[in-house]
């Protein structure tokens, strides 16, 4: 494999095929609380890396730029070379996690409109919640990138919300990361289990992350049954 140049904790960038990309390895490791829990999830590299790439693609035949070039192995795959804005952007379409844990509200309720959240993109602070206007007073995202990102991520909720739906799962709430590639903004990361809240629709059975992080069991079988139900609906 090519030369490493950075390892995160749940993937691995390497130097691309040429200086316009790069090469992403995801890894079988899970983190939660900024990595203070940490545990090997057998498979879990592939089933993440198959999701993801299952769902950029759809996202790219419904007119969303993400970095995805091609999938070169089942935990590999080739990603246009761009500047990550250090931004995580998060929407949510009913309360759960940190947000009903903040503000007081029970798991589950619906919100009268889609939220937009940001937090800052650093392990030091534990990643703060950040307002738009702190953003641009600190120079890490424009006015515009800022519109762009939220306007993408509404975009990208609406494709994925309807194709989960359809899967049986409703899209509780994600993340989402962006970069710069020349004069553009596109999706970046990954969307997976790992990075999204996924419900069954009937029994409002978890089937992501939160297995991991509050010791409910059956990582892997969640995130295949998420994979299954996906390939039956995209038809593959
Ligand atoms: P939260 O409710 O803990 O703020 O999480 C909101 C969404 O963001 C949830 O779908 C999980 C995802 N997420 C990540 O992808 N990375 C993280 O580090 C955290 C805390 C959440």
């Amino acid at each position: 494999m090519d030369r490493i140049l950075y390892e995160g904790k749940s993937k691995i960038i390497y130097e691309g095929e040429d200086e316009n990309s790069y090469i992403i390895r995801f890894k079988d490791t899970a983190t939660a609380f900024n990595g203070v829990k940490k545990e090997e999830i057998p498979e879990k590299g592939r089933l993440n890396a198959e999701i993801s790439n299952l769902l950029y693609e759809y996202l790219e035949e419904n007119g969303i730029k993400t970095h995805l070039i091609k999938v070169i192995d089942e935990t590999t795959i080739l990603v246009r070379k761009a500047e990550i804005v250090m931004v995580e952007v998060i929407i949510r379409n009913l309360a759960a996690g940190s947000f009903s844990k903040k503000y007081g509200v029970p798991e589950g309720t619906p919100l009268a409109n889609t939220v937009v959240e940001f937090s800052l993109k650093s392990d030091e602070l534990g990643d703060p919640m950040i307002n738009d206007s702190q953003i641009t007073a600190l120079k890490i995202a424009t006015a515009e990138e800022l519109k762009e990102m939220s306007e993408q991520a509404k975009k990208i909720n609406e494709l994925l919300s309807g194709l989960f739906l359809k899967a049986g799962i409703i899209l509780v709430d994600f993340k989402l990361e962006f970069g710069r590639a020349g004069k553009e903004i596109i999706l970046c990361d990954e969307i997976s289990p790992d990075s999204c809240r996924f419900w069954d629709a009937n029994t409002k059975e978890k089937l992501d992350k939160d297995r991991f992080r509050r010791d409910l069991g059956n990582v892997t079988e969640g995130y295949k049954e998420v994979l299954r139900r996906l390939k039956d609906v995209i038809g593959v």
